[in-house]
């Protein structure tokens, strides 16, 4: 099945008079099950696409179409709920919410889903145990590192098992231990729950994981290799 499927994307940017290339005619197909790296400079698109993969931002025109159905046939509450039940964000700002505890910022996903609190419970201690911060659940962010925000950032996406997750350099504040445990379990979730991934990255530890490269420039894809 095919998990994502981008048809002759495009959108720029407008400040004051300049107008910025973000995607320039994108066209990508990701199947359920694959593990997908988008490199390329800063600047290329590659948070541009992921946005619009995950339907957070709508492209200026194209067709993106997320388990076989269009998004923009979607309402807005189907998107909604789509993004909540199916996909597994990773940001490239982590977005946890400050006055909450690292276990709580997981557990809040879940909540919204309507997962019961037994099972919210052991999930969040799963996942914390999962990305290596067994113990750390009750501190805040703030009293968290970058890499341990990040890493709670993660476990957040991958507790409510969604089908496709959609990471933002997920990597990029952590040492090369930890970077190396993170995609290991991707890899396992990728492997075991057939979880689809699509990660931008500029990291090469990140990309030597994938089983498909895609290179992006000015907005473009300029090459697409199964590794
Ligand atoms: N909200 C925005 N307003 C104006 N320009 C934007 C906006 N978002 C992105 N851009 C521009 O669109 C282009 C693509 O940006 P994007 O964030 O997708 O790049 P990226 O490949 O993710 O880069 P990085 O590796 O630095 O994260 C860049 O030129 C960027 O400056
Ligand atoms: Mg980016």
């Amino acid at each position: 099945m095919t998990a994502i499927s981008c048809k002759d994307l495009c959108k720029t940017f407008h400040q004051g008079d300049a107008t910025i290339t973000g995607l320039d005619h994108v066209s990508i197909e990701i199947e359920s099950g694959e593990f997908v790296c988008l490199s390329g400079p800063s600047g290329s698109g590659k948070t541009t696409l992921l946005n619009a993969m995950g339907g957070l931002d709508t492209p200026d025109s194209g067709e993106i179409t997320l388990a076989g159905q269009p998004v923009h046939s979607l309402s807005k509450s189907a998107l909604a709920e789509m993004r909540l039940h199916n996909i597994g964000f990773v940001f490239q700002a982590y977005n946890l919410v400050p006055v909450l505890s690292a276990s709580e910022n997981i557990e809040f996903v879940m909540q919204v889903q309507g997962v019961d609190k037994k099972e919210r419970a052991k999930r969040v201690s799963e996942t914390l145990e999962e990305v290596g911060l067994a113990g750390l659940g009750d501190r805040l962010p703030a009293q968290l590192s970058g890499g341990q925000q990040q890493r709670v950032a993660v476990a957040r996406a991958i507790a409510c098992s969604p089908e496709l997750v959609l990471a933002d350099e997920p990597t990029a504040n952590l040492d090369s231990k930890t970077a190396d445990q993170l995609m290991a379990l991707f890899e396992q979730l990728n492997e075991t729950r057939k979880v689809t991934f699509v990660i931008a990255t500029h990291d090469q530890r990140v990309m030597a994981h994938c089983k498909r490269l895609v290179r992006l420039e000015d907005g473009k894809i300029v090459s697409d290799e199964l590794q």
